[in-house]
């Protein structure tokens, strides 16, 4: 499986701030914003990833993350000329993708949870295993601002639709799917919605209409934010402050997860550690590489 993380768009939610700047790069508290889905896709294992990246901002990106090497890791990055939707960035990525299947991820999305990992491991096996989409959905108060999923009595999926005036429920689709290789030629096939966009959640409306969509929803212990906002984009920020103030532990460390999944060694994390010592990141790359 190969991982896309999509981080153009326009970010007009964000304004003023993000009239000069991409706001993947805006700190959620000590980190950029875009290192959250990037330290997912590691946690799942996922060494290849590209990133969807607005024209302007490529060179900033490749300044962040490289080539990938210094984490173990192969990144690449695609221009999306404009934001033309979600799921443009499956078009974009076909050659980077291949034959492969997809994990594909908002980069202004943020996800903290016990056994998070271990259900998007599962998300994964389902795909490789038997193919079509997996998607999760997440009970919000404001459904109106994301694609909604209805179920029925049994609990199957009716319905899912884009931004609904009248939302059927309150579940949220979040901002994590899964696909096998069809998504590519679904996503060619989509027409630009009323807005102009090509919408992920037509993709997904295909998936269903076929049989093989798969929503798995995500209980009160899940922690989600579509941090598009100025509101969920500050209570984001004070949500992983204070995890990482009362644990000790980092969420979103890409070194550190680069260390522990062995695809870097002790000296390699002393090496990226070196320019960040007078900070409290810095010191805590450190005081890993010294632990063990
Ligand atoms: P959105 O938050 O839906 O859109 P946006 O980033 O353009 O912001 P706004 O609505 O405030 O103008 O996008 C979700 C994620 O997908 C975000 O990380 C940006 C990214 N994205 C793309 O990479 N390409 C696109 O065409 C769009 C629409 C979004």
């Amino acid at each position: 499986m190969k991982a896309i993380i999509l981080a153009g768009g326009s970010g007009t939610r964000l304004y003023p701030v993000t009239m000069t700047v991409n706001k993947h790069f805006l700190p959620i508290y000590n980190k950029p914003m875009i290192y959250y889905p990037l330290s997912l896709v590691m946690l799942l294992g996922i060494k290849n990833v590209l990133f969807i990246v607005n024209p302007t901002d490529l060179e900033t990106f490749k300044r962040l993350f490289r080539d990938g090497s210094h984490l173990g890791m192969n990144i690449k990055y695609r221009i999306q000329e404009k934001p033309n939707g979600l799921a443009e960035g499956l078009i974009l990525a076909e050659d980077f993708i291949g034959n492969d299947n997809i994990c594909y991820l908002l980069g202004d999305n943020i996800f903290y949870g016990h056994d998070l990992v271990k259900i998007m491991a599962e998300a994964k096996k389902e795909i490789e295993e038997k193919g079509g989409a997996y998607v999760f959905g997440y009970y919000v108060k404001d459904p109106e601002r994301f694609g909604v999923v209805e179920f029925d009595e049994k609990g199957n999926v009716k319905s899912i639709e884009e931004k609904p005036k009248k939302p059927k429920s309150n579940y949220a689709v979040v901002g994590m799917y899964f696909y096998d290789n069809e998504a590519i030629e679904i996503a060619k096939r989509v027409k630009p919605s009323d807005r102009g966009e090509l919408e992920i959640t037509s993709v997904n409306e295909e998936y269903l209409r076929r049989g093989k969509l798969k929503v798995k929803l995500l209980g009160r212990g899940f922690a989600w934010f579509d941090a598009g906002t100025h509101d969920s984009f500050l209570e984001a920020g004070e949500f992983v402050a204070t995890i990482e103030k009362k644990t000790g532990l980092m969420i979103g460390c890409i070194e550190e997860i680069a260390y522990r999944n062995g695809w870097i060694d002790r000296e390699q994390l002393l090496e990226l550690a070196k320019p960040l010592a007078k900070t409290d990141y810095g010191k805590y790359l450190l005081e890993l590489a010294n632990s063990e």
